[in-house]
């Protein structure tokens, strides 16, 4: 029996390997972390993560050739193939702060492979790294392996949050990147290869040098991210001249040489991803002399911050230019739909935007829980964002201007605005002439998703902005934004 241990038990460890034990029932996998409060509960009934379709799948497995455990060394020392699926993300201290990969975790998964190994391995990077990391970790298995054989095989994962069980199970494509070069590299390619070949067809998984698997991921991230920000960009223009970015966007995907999907324009993009990788990107290109490359890729994230800001900004020249004092109910807070994932989601920035103009929050998420919520908004983003800084809010501050209930009803309650944050389903169908009924007029709507319909709303009676939609002619004689 082929015997896979994953370090790493995270939004992507734990998926990924739920759903290999699922599809391969002759292969055992053990998924371990060093995080005690995550293996109890990928061990409980409520999952660690909420996942559409996860729980079906781990309660099918777990017990039979799925498990749990804190015990990585043990685990490690007996597996056949490791995945590495720790987290990566942007450093944010000493060289190459907020933009460099931190390969702490990394490193140190590394070095506990080599310390405890007795036999062979393939090692596969499941983690986004930067080009070459896999160089570096040949390096700390090769130094320290007594001998042992050690492959190191690159195969990124291109899970979407909120969709990870089906695109797991219907990928577009699977990627290996290995030693081609050498008959090692090859036996371990074809390894992991058989492991996929259960149930992803033969011609959608590619096979290529380690260099572009790595370089792939990061690639596909900042095209993804770069459609955001080119609509997110026409939004803006969208509303200065009355065209409509639905229409426009439409009209552009049509084309088949762009297609349809990806082009929602919103307040921006979030998620552990997008961001870090870019960064990523853009410090790799300026480590290797190509400032012209690493500005490009930097406007994506320039693009993106700016959404969220315009966002804010009209927000509050929309409100007479203050909401110091008034209640702005907030709906949605993880980063997407069917994700209670709050990493670098845009509802962090423009929460914090309107708490520095003193606005008194009441926010709902179906998925996110209150102490995540007060965490997010008052946790120093890097080094240089400390107490006392401008950017930096305190704790206490967060209690007393943000409260957080149980259903957009209640969020909307006496509310002056809201704002529609996260694209949950449940938005779509509110009973809006009820929450207008309830909230201080003029009632406005900041819809940052495009989910409400405008015509309806603005018939009840709100003073409606959606993001790249013609602009109501309230919003029109407000103080123009930055
Ligand atoms: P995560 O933060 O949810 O999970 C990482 C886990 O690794 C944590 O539970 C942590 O306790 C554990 N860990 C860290 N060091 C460890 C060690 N030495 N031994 C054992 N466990 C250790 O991160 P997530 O979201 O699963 O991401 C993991 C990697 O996958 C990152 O590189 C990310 O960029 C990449 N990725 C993430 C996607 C996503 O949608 N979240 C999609 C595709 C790739």
């Amino acid at each position: 029996m082929v015997k896979i241990c994953c370090i790493g038990g995270g939004y992507v460890g734990g998926p990924t390997m739920a759903v290999i034990a699922f599809k391969c029932p002759s292969v055992e996998v053990v998924v371990v972390d060093i995080s005690v409060a995550r293996i109890t509960a990928w061990n409980s009934d409520k999952l660690p993560i909420f996942e559409p379709g996860l729980d079906e799948v781990v309660k099918k497995c777990r017990g039979k050739n799925l498990f749990f455990s804190n015990e990585t060394e043990k685990h490690v020392a007996v597996a056949d193939i490791v995945f590495v699926s720790v987290n990566t993300p942007t450093k944010t201290s000493g060289l190459g702060a907020g933009k460099a990969a931190d390969l702490t975790y990394w490193e140190s998964a590394a070095r506990m492979i080599a310390d405890v190994s007795k036999s062979s391995k393939i090692v596969v990077e499941k983690s986004t790294v930067p080009v070459k990391t896999a160089e570096a970790i040949e390096k700390i298995l090769t130094h320290n392996s007594k001998g042992i054989e050690f492959q190191v095989l690159s195969n990124p994962e291109f899970l979407a949050e909120g969709t990870a069980i089906a695109d797991l199970f219907n990928p577009d494509r699977v990627l290996i990147g290995g030693r081609q070069e050498t008959p090692g590299g090859l036996k371990a390619i074809q390894t992991l290869k058989d492991i996929y070949a259960h149930w992803v067809p033969q011609e959608r998984i590619i096979c290529t040098n380690l260099w572009s698997a790595e370089l792939s991921k990061l690639a596909a991230n900042a095209f993804l991210a770069q459609r955001i920000s080119s609509v997110n960009s026409i939004s803006a223009l969208c509303e200065a001249t009355g065209a409509n970015v639905s229409q426009v966007s439409d009209a552009v995907g049509k084309d088949s040489r762009i297609g349809q999907k990806f082009l929602n324009a919103s307040v921006g993009f979030g998620g552990s991803c997008f961001q870090k990788d870019i960064l990523n990107l853009v410090y790799i290109c300026e480590c290797n002399g190509l400032p012209e490359v690493a500005n490009y890729w930097k406007q994506v994230i320039k693009i993106n911050d700016y959404q969220k800001s315009r966002f804010v900004n009209r927000l509050v020249s929309s409100m007479f230019n203050t909401v110091s004092g008034k209640k702005i109910g907030i709906l949605g807070f993880s980063f997407k739909k069917d994700t209670g994932d709050t990493r670098e989601t845009p509802a962090i920035d423009v929460c914090r935007g309107l708490l520095s103009d003193k606005a008194q929050l009441i926010i709902y998420d179906p998925q996110v829980p209150e102490a995540q919520m007060i965490k997010d908004l008052s946790t120093p983003k890097f080094d240089w964002d400390q107490p006392g800084s401008v950017t930096h809010i305190a704790e206490d501050v967060v209690r007393q201007s943000v409260e957080v209930v149980h259903d957009a009803y209640e969020a909307a309650k006496d509310a002056h605005a809201i704002c529609i944050l996260t694209e949950w389903d449940e938005f779509r169908s509110l009973d809006y002439q009820k929450i207008y009924n309830n909230m201080q007029k003029p009632a406005y709507m900041f819809d940052g998703r495009n989910v409400v319909d405008v015509t309806k709303l603005r018939q009840i009676g709100f003073i409606v902005y959606s993001i790249g939609k013609p602009l109501d002619p309230w919003l029109k004689d407000m103080p123009a934004i930055a």
